[in-house]
């Protein structure tokens, strides 16, 4: 059990201290505990937390989150990745009178049944992932494998006319796949041609691998992302943006998009704050540059060990990778690798390393002792 976190420390109930490459999963972007970002939050909850109506902070908070999702025009708030998921799905159902989303197996988009999905016998029987789930939870869902060009061209010659959006990440972090050349490219141009909406889930991407969105990274536009995480450096909050014309249903309230907690003071506080300290673009390059020394300093002190070991993705966002091995083999050990890391106090998401800007050489001095020492044992 932990007590605390702090930059890029964790903290258990003994004391002792690990660092910390999960970050809560995702959000801590700026770190455990962001001085400016917490103290704005104190100074907005002090005015009222939950008012139900709309407030200075909510519009500061849009323009502020659209200013660095330059391909947006309109923003709606809402507290989990989960929900602006399920609003992004509202939205583009909406907008095309159609009942289908395409996802992909093995990206995580929220734990809702219709999303919370493992691959059937075809395209259109996905199943639940777990007990409790609706029996007809992948009803309304085509779950293909990601990367894989020819399953969509198939799905969308059958199922074209009914298909309201395909859900994909730019890059799934958490999964360790990049997209394929020319991936994310076909399925901007499918869905243009077959009148669907493309969705960027950016809940992980989004303001960790730059600030604001990633999809500039890619070099595709989405018509609709979702964000959370490190939209409020770990502030409970979370949002769909996108295009004037998809968010025409709820300026005209054809689509209700509710909840007790969007745009709470906290929550919007929190994202005004966060833009304000990343907005210039500092934060995330110190942030790329860590990482990326981090990288190669891991590869350099496997080569010492005699291990071949690589990484995948971004300086902010990257994965283990053991080359010599096989795909399966490698994801394995990669996962033994993570474990063993625990074991000399530094937490990695399974394969998946996430520094924060507060990783500073404190932390890559006690991060390559341990990884040394856990490589001897894999
Ligand atoms: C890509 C992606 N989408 C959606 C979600 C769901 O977000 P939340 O846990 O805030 O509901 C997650 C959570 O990890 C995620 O990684």
């Amino acid at each position: 059990m932990f007590a605390r976190g702090e930059g890029p420390w964790l903290f258990d109930v003994e004391g002792n201290r690990y660092v910390d490459y999960m970050l809560g999963r995702g959000p801590a972007v700026l770190g455990h505990t962001p001085t400016a970002v917490n103290e704005a939050v104190v100074e907005a909850v002090a005015r009222g937390l939950t008012l139900g109506q709309a407030t200075p902070l909510e519009v500061d908070a849009a323009d502020a989150a659209l200013s660095v999702i330059p391909w947006a025009d309109q923003i709606r708030f809402v507290s989990s990745g989960t929900e602006a998921v399920q609003a992004a799905f509202r939205l583009a159902r909406a907008a095309t009178g159609r009942r289908l989303i395409v996802q992909f197996e093995g990206l995580y988009h929220g734990w809702v049944d219709g999303v919370s999905l493992v691959p059937g016998d075809d395209p259109r029987s996905a199943k639940s992932a777990t007990a409790g789930q609706a029996s007809d939870s992948g009803s309304q869902t085509v779950l293909l494998p990601w990367n894989d060009a020819t399953a969509i061209d198939a799905a969308f010659a059958e199922w074209g006319d009914d298909i309201a959006a395909v859900i994909t990440e730019p890059i799934n972090i958490f999964g360790g796949v990049s997209p394929a050349p020319g991936f994310l490219e076909h399925l901007r141009a499918l869905t243009t041609q077959h009148g669907a909406v493309l969705i960027f889930d950016e809940v992980v991407t989004g303001f960790r691998l730059q600030p604001g969105s990633a999809a500039s990274i890619v070099g595709i536009t989405p018509d609709l992302g979702t964000f959370a995480k490190g939209l409020g450096s770990g502030w409970a909050v979370a949002a769909v943006a996108g295009t004037t014309e998809l968010f025409d249903g709820v300026a005209t309230d054809r689509v209700r998009l509710s909840g007790t907690y969007n745009g709470n003071a906290a929550a919007m506080a929190a994202v005004i704050a966060t833009v304000a300290a990343t907005s210039d673009g500092t934060v995330h390059r110190g942030l790329n540059e860590w990482g990326a020394a981090l990288r190669g300093a891991l590869v350099d002190a496997a080569a010492g060990c005699g291990v071949s070991f690589a990484t995948e993705g971004h300086p902010s966002a990257f994965w283990s990778v053991f080359p010599d091995l096989d795909a399966a083999e490698s994801v394995a050990r990669g996962e033994e690798l993570g474990r063993l890391l625990w074991d000399e106090r530094v937490i990695t998401y399974h394969r998946t390393w996430l520094p924060s800007a507060a990783h500073d050489d404190d932390a890559l001095t006690f991060t390559l002792e341990a990884f040394t020492r856990a490589l001897r044992n894999l």
